[in-house]
Formats: C-alpha cells, sequence, structure tokens
C-alpha cells in the first residue's frame, strides 16, 4: 500500500512502538490518529489525538464516530495498545486479569469491527496486530499475557482468512524485547533489546509491500 494520503488509525499511540509507528506513517506520508489515555505528543498537521481508554466501548465508538465523520474511512489500523506482567498465578487477581485481556484483545476486536465495513466497501485496506513472541510460547509468570498475545494470533489468523477475500490483509507481528515503557510495568528485564523506532520501521515496510502480498505473520528478536 502507498501511504502517502491514506488515512491511519494506531491504539496506543502516547508511547513506545505505538508513537514510533505515528511518527514512521507520518513520514511516509499517511494522516494519523492516535489513540490513547495519556496525551498523545506529536506535533505534525496530520496527526490527531484521540483521547480513548480502549477498555471502554463507548470512548471506541466515539473516537472512531470522529475519525469516520471527518475522513469517511480508515486505510490501516494498527492495533498496538496493550501491557503485560509476568507474576505468578495466586498473586494476580481477576480484576487485574480482566483488565489485561480487555486492553490487549478484546479492543482489538472492537477498533477492527469498526474499519472492516469502510474497508470492504473500498475493496482494500490492512490491519496490524502487534502480538509478542509470548503469543507463540509460554513463558514462566505469563499465563494472563501469553494468553492474551495466543489469543491475538489466533484471532489474527483467522481475520486474515475472513478478510483476504475482500483485498484487505491481515499482519500480526510478534515482537521481541523491544524497549519501551512496557518494562517498567513487566517485572521482567529484557537481556537484548530493539528500538522502537526499528518495528515502526519494519510496520511500515510491512505495509508498503505490493497490494497483492500478504505477510501474514512475523517473529523479530534482538540479533
Ligand atoms: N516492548 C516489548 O518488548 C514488546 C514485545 C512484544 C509485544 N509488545 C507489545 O507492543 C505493544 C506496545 O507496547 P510498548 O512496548 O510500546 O509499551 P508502552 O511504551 O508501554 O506502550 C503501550 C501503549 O499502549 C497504550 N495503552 C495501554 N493501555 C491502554 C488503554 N486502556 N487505552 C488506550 N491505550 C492504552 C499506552 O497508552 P496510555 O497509557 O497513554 O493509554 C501506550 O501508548 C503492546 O501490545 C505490547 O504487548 C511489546
Amino acid at each position: 500500500m502507498e501511504l502517502a494520503g491514506t488515512i491511519a488509525v494506531v491504539t496506543g499511540s502516547s508511547s513506545g512502538i505505538g508513537l514510533a509507528t505515528c511518527r514512521a506513517l507520518l513520514d511516509a506520508g499517511a494522516s494519523v490518529f492516535g489513540l490513547s489515555r495519556r496525551e498523545t505528543t506529536l506535533d505534525h498537521e496530520r496527526f490527531r489525538w484521540l483521547p480513548t481508554d480502549v477498555t471502554i466501548e463507548s470512548e471506541i465508538d466515539r473516537a472512531f464516530e470522529a475519525i469516520f465523520t471527518e475522513r469517511g474511512c480508515v486505510d490501516l489500523l494498527v492495533n498496538n495498545a496493550g501491557f503485560g506482567f509476568f507474576r505468578d498465578i495466586e498473586s494476580i487477581d481477576t480484576a487485574e486479569w480482566r483488565k489485561l485481556i480487555d486492553t490487549n484483545l478484546t479492543a482489538m476486536f472492537l477498533c477492527t469491527r469498526k474499519v472492516v465495513p469502510s474497508m470492504k466497501a473500498a475493496g482494500r485496506g490492512m490491519i496490524v496486530n502487534i502480538g509478542s513472541v509470548a503469543g507463540k510460547r509460554g513463558i514462566k509468570g505469563g499465563t494472563a499475557y501469553c494468553a492474551s498475545k495466543f489469543a491475538v494470533n489466533g484471532f489474527s489468523e483467522s481475520l486474515m482468512e475472513e478478510l483476504r477475500g475482500f483485498g484487505i490483509r491481515v499482519a500480526c507481528l510478534n515482537p521481541v524485547s523491544i524497549m519501551t515503557e512496557f518494562f517498567d510495568h513487566a517485572g521482567i528485564e529484557p537481556k537484548k533489546h530493539l528500538q522502537p523506532d526499528e518495528i515502526a520501521h519494519l510496520i511500515v515496510s510491512l505495509v508498503q509491500l505490493p497490494d497483492g502480498m500478504l505477510p501474514d505473520e512475523m517473529t523479530v528478536r534482538p540479533l
């Protein structure tokens, strides 16, 4: 997809991978809407922050209503908002479990459901879901996080099969150890890491592949 002139939505735009992805998409010529609770401080004429808690459906409704009223369609959705923690199961309370599943998984379903009709009408579009290597293999302490990211992989693969006949590409990117605020709260420390700009570059490269190419899943780790 040629990004110049397209409309992109990035969830979790206020820091880390999401913020870097907004910058990279703007550099490539897209107009970008960023959804996050904290302000996304990006001073660019083609960027707009829409304050949104993606665990609250009415806030997602409000954000997409604003986007569709203003621009009429969405060409690219990057479902990135998420967080993780790694702890023994008996220390995880129900509210924490639900918040993690709501943020990492249910928000992805809700945002995707918003954009699919306009992508189907256009006969093209791309949805990039940020999974994790924790969505490919279990990790000690990762019952909640791994469960959410395994689900992201299953969601993405099913969605890819559902939408490919409509000209809509779905990709799931499974990164390992990107140096972001994720590790301020995760309870683990990576030995090696990549920078968010590097993942953003990869996301933009995947989107820019010819429309007939469907890069459905990729794991990316530090060398
Ligand atoms: N860093 C890694 O090594 C790594 C590896 C694999 C996968 N990932 C995944 O990459 C994604 C981005 O994480 P990151 O590493 O860039 O961490 P980060 O810097 O902590 O960014 C997380 C983003 O998600 C947003 N977010 C969290 N809860 C939200 C909510 N309820 N509503 C709206 N936005 C919310 C945050 O915004 P607000 O707080 O402003 O709402 C923030 O912009 C996550 O899905 C994470 O699981 C990260």
